[in-house]
């Protein structure tokens, strides 16, 4: 077994002897997004410094712990769900395979979607802050790749295609649910940067002109580890800010927070009418 396989399995063997849950889906929660566990019955929390050799997140707005719960719909839907509430990021200085650690343990325990949620910046026409939008693919180039190192094929292959990383049902799943909501959302590529310094604003002409419409400091790099496992992914970015350079003022982190606590009610109509919709499609609740 590789060195990252037997990490993931140790940490597996953690969640087992705490939590008695089994989770369809996973959704991790970005910056100041932290609110949609007030939509679930909760079962249980495992933090992730009760976890030996997990990342501990120094991000503010960022919590660091899974939490199970079971997400209930009208006409007795139902969805397990793990709740990844704070991510540790690249620019905290973790090794990029322990950035992705958190990601990979949620494949372990079972759930097969996993659902990536970030803020981000702007840079798409027509986006305005409080906009929300599907992620439809990355730019993840300019961050170290997480499957750099010797290839645990018990994880999955050497070289995983990347042609379709964010799964095309879900996104349609998504839309209906933005539809059925009457909340508008964007849809475009997200653009993953190292951080922590914001973007200059020739940074941001350059990522615009590759294609990409929304900027952060996260999410694809998880998106190729989960992927690379074999979990179908979706993601949703909520644009707290015009990215650097398209609007008068500048960044800050404030503005970020403060935004997407304004947005945070629709983001989360958003996130749990997809999810809903995601249950009746996927064999919800057998695999435990
Ligand atoms: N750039 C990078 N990350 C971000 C931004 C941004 O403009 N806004 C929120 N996260």
């Amino acid at each position: 077994m590789g060195k990252i396989n037997d990490q993931i399995q140790a940490a597996y063997e953690v969640f087992r002897q705490k939590v008695d849950f089994q989770p369809d889906v996973a959704l991790v929660l970005g910056s100041g997004l932290g609110g949609f566990s007030s939509e679930l019955e909760i079962s249980a929390e495992l933090p992730y410094s009760e976890i030996p050799g997990f990342p501990v997140s120094t991000a503010p707005g960022h919590v660091g712990r899974y939490l199970f719960g079971t997400l209930n719909g009208q006409d007795g839907k139902k969805v397990r769900l793990v709740l990844m509430q704070g991510r540790v990021h690249y620019y905290e200085g973790y090794p990029m395979e322990m950035v992705v650690l958190p990601a990979r343990l949620i494949q372990r325990m079972g759930a097969k979607v996993l659902f990536l949620t970030n803020a981000a910046g702007g840079c798409g026409d027509g986006f305005h802050p409080g906009c929300l939008m599907m992620i439809t693919d990355h730019i993840a180039c300019f961050v170290q790749n997480p499957l750099i190192g010797p290839n645990e094929d018990e994880i999955g292959l050497r070289f995983p295609d990347m042609s379709q990383v964010y799964d095309l049902q879900l996104q349609e799943q998504i839309r209906a649910a933005a539809r059925e909501e009457q909340i508008e959302l964007f849809e475009g590529v997200y653009a993953q940067l190292t951080g922590p310094s914001y973007e200059t604003p020739a940074e941001i002409r350059m990522l615009k002109s590759l294609g990409a419409s929304a900027v952060g400091m996260s999410t694809a790099v998880e998106a190729i580890a989960a992927h690379h496992a074999g979990m179908r992914i979706c993601g949703v970015s909520c644009i707290t800010n015009m990215a650097a350079g398209l609007s008068a003022g500048k960044l800050s982190e404030e503005e970020v927070l403060e935004n997407a606590q304004l947005v945070a009610d629709k983001f989360q109509r958003l996130v749990k009418a997809s999810i809903l919709r995601f249950g009746e499609t996927l064999e919800v609740g057998s695999n435990g």
